[in-house]
């Protein structure tokens, strides 16, 4: 059986615990719960071991009736360790190595996934003490699932509400399948058709030279990969990846330009389902190409826009298809992938910082954040790329929902 432990600290979205609690057990977990101090003023253990059944700890020294180090073994225990509501107090603790009570030790004694949820007051949480914590935390591998914008408790309006319990609960369980059940063949995509672009297009400048980027295409290969895995049709538009698809299943549609791939892209979306837009085409070209070598002493190039090929693809997408693009930033990467979300009426954006070492170009592994249109935010530590891959499809099955 899976096994989750949950901690709970003192905020007062503490009794929205005790629902996760449920929903976790339904899902066919087993849970234990440790309690801070200050939750136990919110809501008493006893409510937690009768929605549990099992014993409830809160203090590191009391002597358990089977003689064990108890947070030693309860961290050996956990498949997936999730502390929601995390107070700003237990987020500051856990990431300064703190380990003063029951949560925080056993926290620092746990080598599994590690997910936290804060909940605070707008201030509090915008306090960037708190943020600098997160970032450390989310660097060590932690996922943060950010919390909500609404009215809070306090009467302010803002962003600290804790995140969705249905959204917490369902991100525990795709940690588990993946820790539990990752041998399990997922066929969610059978019959789907799922065009995946992948690479960086190359835009000429004269015979021997172009202008390009640093996207080795392995992001789009792994997407492309997982999707045929998972039952689907799938095209990949590819330009000049590094190592290309193995699977012959796949259909493989080579492109040089920008142009070209926004042709080949645009004349296969009728026909799909999803696009995934994981390639990095050259946004602009060389106005004035040369056929021959250009030996000149000086040279002044003049560059024109491309194609948009993601805003192309919102604009004529059905109500029945799907669009996930990829925004690759160095700076501001929650509101500028919120605004290319709109932009380019897209169902999921997938940002990625690719100033992070182990994030973006060229790396087998990528460190990314899924926004969806529905407004949800989830925060991934480092994985590989096939993992991502594996991820992204999940949360757009889950995103479609009924209507998939
Ligand atoms: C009514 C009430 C509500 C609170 N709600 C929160 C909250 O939502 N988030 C938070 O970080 N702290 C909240 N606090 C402050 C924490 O309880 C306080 O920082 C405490 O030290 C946290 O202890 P713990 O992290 O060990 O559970 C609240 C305090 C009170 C009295």
């Amino acid at each position: 059986m899976k096994h989750v432990v949950l901690g709970v600290s003192g905020g007062i979205a503490a009794y929205k615990a005790c629902e996760i609690v449920g929903l976790l057990k339904k899902s066919g977990c087993s849970v234990d719960v440790i309690l801070t101090e200050n939750a136990e003023r919110f809501v008493s253990r006893l409510t937690f071991e009768t929605l549990s059944g099992n014993r409830t700890v809160v203090d590191t020294f009391e002597r358990p009736a089977v003689y064990e180090v108890e947070h030693i073994a309860l961290a050996k225990k956990a498949d997936v360790f999730l502390i929601a509501p995390a107070t700003a107090n237990v987020i500051g603790k856990i990431a300064n190595g703190i380990a003063d009570d029951m949560l925080t030790t056993t926290v620092m004694a746990a080598r599994c996934v590690k997910v936290i949820c804060p909940a605070m007051n707008t201030a509090m949480y915008e306090n960037p003490i708190v943020q600098q914590n997160l970032d450390k935390l989310k660097g060590l591998g932690y996922v943060v699932i950010e919390p909500a914008e609404g009215l809070l408790a306090c009467g302010d309006t803002g962003k600290g509400r804790l995140a969705a319990v249905s959204d917490i609960a369902a991100s525990v369980a795709k940690l588990l399948e993946k820790k539990v059940g990752c041998s399990e063949k997922k066929s969610d995509y059978s019959e789907k058709k799922v065009l995946v672009t992948a690479g960086a297009t190359r835009e000429t400048i004269d015979g021997v030279r172009f202008i390009s980027n640093y996207s080795s295409g392995k992001m789009g290969v792994a997407l492309a990969e997982a999707a045929a895995d998972r039952g689907a049709a799938v095209t990949l538009v590819a330009a000049f990846v590094k190592d290309g698809t193995k699977n012959p299943n796949i259909k493989v549609i080579p492109v040089k330009t920008t142009s070209e791939m926004y042709g080949a892209v645009l004349n296969e979306t009728p026909n799909q389902d999803v696009i995934i837009k994981a390639a990095a085409p050259a946004d602009y070209r060389v106005k004035t190409t040369f056929e021959n070598k250009i030996k000149e002493k000086e040279l002044t190039l003049t560059f024109e826009k491309n194609p948009d090929i993601a805003a192309a693809v919102g604009k004529i997408k059905t109500a029945k298809q799907a669009l996930v693009i990829f925004n690759a930033e160095t700076e501001n990467l929650i509101e500028n992938a919120r605004k290319k979300l709109k932009s380019k009426n897209a169902d999921m954006v997938v940002a990625n910082d690719v100033t992070r070492e182990g994030a973006g170009f060229e790396v087998d592994t990528n460190i990314v954040t899924i926004l969806t249109n529905s407004g949800s935010v989830y925060d991934y530590p480092r994985l590989p790329k096939r993992e991502v891959a594996d991820i992204i499809l999940d949360r757009l099955s889950e995103l479609l929902g009924e209507s998939w």
